[in-house]
């Protein structure tokens, strides 16, 4: 039996509408995308397997918003809502934009993948086409510390599109399922911990130290970011350069001269 057939048997045991539902319980395992509470965006989320493994993991108190433009037939989970749409249109990203609001989501996930043609390149460039929708979407829906995941398939450029993605995010990974690899070319990139920060790493700012931390690291304020900066005292005004920045708060160092 191959490992198709072996998760496609386990998801019909299970009572899940998909075998991919097991990819995403594997991504969840391997990346904790996951916590109770959370709202959830589910991209190309028809017949719903995602949106099943989503809404256990969120629970209750959470929610689980499916997008798709084949109809997803409606689920028992009471925490999960569909769209019917194409994410390519904008008229659909305005809809899911306006039924998240202003607290952001926490997790943005795609398993969009594009009709094959069976050529290689035409299927891999569909690919990341709909995952960088996906990005976009993450980018404008997540806020400081949120996570996505994309399928992709693998190919030429791969690499730019997760070195956009690294450049929003703490970090990137990719990941392979062992759910999907019997189809050898797909895998997921992950964006572990949006980052909104108004300063990127390298930069060079003047800065006016507010405070003096409990560790003892200088306190900076810019746009409401925090930025820690060692060896200095309140009310110093130096020159720092960016040297680690992370969702909620970076490290700075003072540039000597
Ligand atoms: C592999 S299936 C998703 C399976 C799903 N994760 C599950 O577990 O049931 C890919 C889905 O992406 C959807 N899709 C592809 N392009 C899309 C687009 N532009 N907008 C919305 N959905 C799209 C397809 O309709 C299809 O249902």
């Amino acid at each position: 039996m191959t490992r198709k057939d072996e998760y496609y048997n386990r998801a019909k045991q299970e009572g899940y509408r998909s075998r991919s539902a097991y990819k995403l319980k594997q991504l969840d395992e391997a990346a904790g995308l996951f916590g109770p509470g959370n709202t959830v965006v589910d991209l190309g989320a028809a017949p719903g397997g995602w949106l099943q493994v989503a809404a256990e993991a969120v629970g209750p108190e959470g929610t689980v918003i499916g997008v798709d433009f084949q109809r997803i037939r409606d689920l028992d989970a009471k925490n999960v809502e569909t769209i019917r749409g194409d994410m390519t249109d904008e008229e659909t990203k305005a809809k899911l934009r306006e039924r998240i609001g202003e607290k952001g989501a926490d997790v943005v996930i795609s398993d969009m993948a594009p009709n094959m043609t069976g050529e290689y390149s035409v299927d891999h460039a569909r690919s990341v086409h709909l995952a960088r929708q996906a990005f976009e979407v993450a980018c404008d829906l997540l806020p400081a510390g949120g996570d996505f995941a994309a399928k992709v398939f693998d190919g030429r450029d791969l690499d730019a599109l997760r070195e956009e993605i690294d450049a929003e995010f703490e970090y990137v990974r990719s990941i392979h399922p062992e759910a999907s690899r019997d189809s050898s070319s797909e895998l997921y990139l992950v964006g572990k911990g949006r980052l909104t920060a108004p300063v990127s790493e390298g930069e060079e700012r003047d800065v006016v130290v507010d405070d003096v931390g409990s560790e003892g690291d200088g306190v900076v304020k810019i746009d409401g970011y925090t930025l820690f900066v060692p060896n200095t005292e309140t009310g110093d005004s130096v020159r720092v350069r960016v040297t680690d920045v992370k969702p909620n708060f970076g490290f700075a160092e003072v540039v000597d001269g």
